[in-house]
């Protein structure tokens, strides 16, 4: 599915987001400016897609140089993120196909791992928190950005968008029609923060928090190991 919206991915990204989720991004990476500017920090973008948040997080480190790795199992979107990456400046992430079920690293491999809207697509949510905490240091952090759903006023003209806008504009532009019937269905499987703040604790994490950004439309999870 993430294969065959590859090639107008960023473009949809910015348009139907009404360029909203490059500020997302920005401002979870800031919130791990800690750990980027620490010497020899290794950091993970899990999901990374096309590298949108991968990029975030290099420019946020600045002139700091920590490791930093995006690593997706659809390869047509490593494949955008590479071509990407090489007209930038300063150093750049390195590009890893892999399975956020099953990652190849070893344990305690990580400072920081993050995921901009790919956690929600794995098939199993605790053995994805299980996966990450294993590849994350002693007091390592995790951040997960992803949609959620607002409530009240805002919540009915965002469902509206999200469920009949959306989809129709989505699969115009892409020209294929389920990713984007596909990503409103997906949000409403997504746990609600509350319980997805007792999943990360009751699986990898000792300190967990929910960040909602622009109304709840999306929001920061953050977990300490
Ligand atoms: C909606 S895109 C998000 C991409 C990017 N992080 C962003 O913020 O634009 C979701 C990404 O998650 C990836 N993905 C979904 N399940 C995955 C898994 N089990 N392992 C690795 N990548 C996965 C997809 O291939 C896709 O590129």
């Amino acid at each position: 599915m993430f294969t065959s919206i590859a090639p107008r991915y960023d473009l949809l990204n910015h348009a139907l987001s009404f360029n909203v989720d490059r500020l997302w991004w920005g401002r979870t990476a800031r919130s791990f400016r800690h750990i980027l500017s620490r010497p020899g920090a290794r950091i993970l973008d899990l999901c990374c897609g096309t590298g949108d948040m991968t990029f975030a997080l290099r420019r946020e480190a600045g002139k700091c140089s920590p490791q930093i790795l995006g690593a997706d199992f659809a390869h047509a979107m490593l494949q955008r993120a590479w071509a990407k990456s090489a007209g930038r400046s300063g150093s750049s992430p390195y590009w890893i196909e892999a399975d956020a079920l099953k990652l190849p690293f070893p344990d305690a491999s990580f400072d920081l791992v993050t995921s901009a809207f790919g956690f929600r697509n794995l098939a199993n949510y605790d053995a994805g928190l299980r996966e990450i905490g294993r590849v994350l240091r002693a007091a390592g952090e995790c951040g997960i950005l992803d949609f959620g759903e607002p409530r009240g006023a805002m919540g009915a003209a965002y469902r509206f968008y999200f469920k009949k806008v959306l989809p129709r504009v989505g699969a115009f532009i892409s020209g294929v029609r389920g990713p984007y019937a596909y990503l409103p269905a997906s949000v409403e499987r997504f746990p609600e923060p509350e319980q997805m703040l007792s999943r990360m604790k009751a699986t990898a994490f000792t300190e967990a928090s929910w960040i909602p950004y622009t109304f709840g439309i999306a929001g920061l999870y953050r977990g300490k190991k």
